[in-house]
């Protein structure tokens, strides 16, 4: 956040809606097709179950008002515009708000596979439709409030909670096979491949403190996963004192990390 990006997300007209070229809309086609494919058998139930209540459009870029209407009919959530990068502040508002931020541009046909900012597809395929969970959609609300209420400082701490969850978390029920929740993997063809199959990827248990101290980078794909159980896991989480457990993270220190320094050659 705060960084320089090529994007700009475009501006709903006076009705509400986005204009998007046929280029724009092929992008999207294409990104929905495979990724459905891709995430078949590794996404999670309640996910898939997501996808199909919000009957996302799958031939053209979805106006975030009709995304809005679905999502608030399940849980009271809704998408709000916004530009590409926004300020923290002003993320945990959205979240406080039952509000997820969704940048609107869509990104190039050379960014296809990867690109760091998040475009309408990673907001809307990736995050949206985890929002139709109960369980899901109030855990992430009461990390908006948290992050509202928090120190610039605790901030960084609740960035890599979310980070280890919402963007890039795994889910084994007990008994089942593992599966994908995390809308940083599942908009992602490498990473959707990766998390799910690579052995060179660690995936641990999820533990909250853990997490709070583990170190991340956004432009590689993970060394380390954490794993839930199931969703409810997330939502008795906030049922904790999570800034108490801020602090006892801090107090502790942060894990080595996983990953060379950036700007090492290694990492390119
Ligand atoms: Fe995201």
């Amino acid at each position: 956040m705060g960084k320089q990006t090529k994007y700009v997300s475009p501006l709903p007209d006076a009705s509400g809606q986005i204009r998007y070229s046929d280029a724009e809309n092929a992008i999207w086609a294409e990104l929905f097709a495979r990724q459905k494919q891709a995430i078949r058998g590794k996404a999670c139930d309640e996910f898939m179950h997501g996808l199909d209540l919000l009957k996302l459009p799958e031939d053209r870029v979805p106006q975030l008002g009709e995304v809005s209407r679905r999502l608030k009919r399940e849980t009271g959530w809704e998408v709000a515009y916004v530009p590409a990068l926004i300020p923290f502040s002003e993320f945990f508002a959205l979240l406080a708000d039952r509000k997820f931020p969704a940048a609107t541009f869509v990104r190039t046909r050379e960014e296809l596979d990867y690109l760091q900012e998040p475009d309408i597809f990673h907001e809307i395929f990736g995050h949206t439709p985890l929002l139709t969970n109960q369980y899901f959609a109030d855990f992430t609300h009461a990390y908006g409030k948290l992050g509202l209420a928090a120190s610039r400082e605790d901030r960084v701490y609740l960035a890599r909670m979310y980070w280890f969850t919402v963007e890039f978390g795994l889910m084994r029920k007990p008994g089942e096979a593992l599966r994908i929740y995390g809308g940083g993997i599942l908009s992602s063809i490498g990473e959707t491949e990766y998390a799910y199959n690579s052995d060179q990827a660690l995936r641990r248990r999820f533990d909250i403190v853990d997490a709070l101290r583990t170190p991340y980078r956004i432009d590689i794909m993970q060394p380390l996963y954490y794993v839930i159980e199931d969703l409810r896991q997330l939502f008795e989480m906030t049922q904790q004192d999570i800034m108490g457990l801020v602090q006892q993270a801090k107090r502790m220190g942060l894990h080595a990390p996983l990953f060379p320094a950036k700007g090492d050659a290694a990492a390119a």
